[in-house]
């Protein structure tokens, strides 16, 4: 099964790869000025990076180092937001 979206916040990758070019964000931090994302579970939080990074929006599911490497790069992260 492919991963797509923040399950939590029922945002799409493609969405999330038109907010930070719209509002040219670099990493997640940036993004949630912009769109409601990434701040229950933080699951999704690589992927949205990744995203971000390279233009991306359909995953397989990440190896543990790529988790790693995207999820260094997300910034602080805020969460708590409302679902
Ligand atoms: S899947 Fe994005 S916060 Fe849970």
């Amino acid at each position: 099964m492919a991963v797509t979206g923040c399950i939590c916040f029922n945002q799409t990758f493609v969405e999330v790869l038109r907010t930070a070019r719209k509002f040219s964000c670099t990493n997640v931090e940036q993004l949630q000025s912009h769109l409601e994302i990434s701040a229950k579970c933080g699951l999704c939080i690589p992927y949205v990076q990744q995203t971000i990074e390279t233009g991306v929006t359909e995953f397989a599911v990440m190896n543990e180092a790529d988790i790693q490497y995207y999820s260094s790069r997300a910034g602080e992260v805020r969460k708590g937001g409302r679902e």
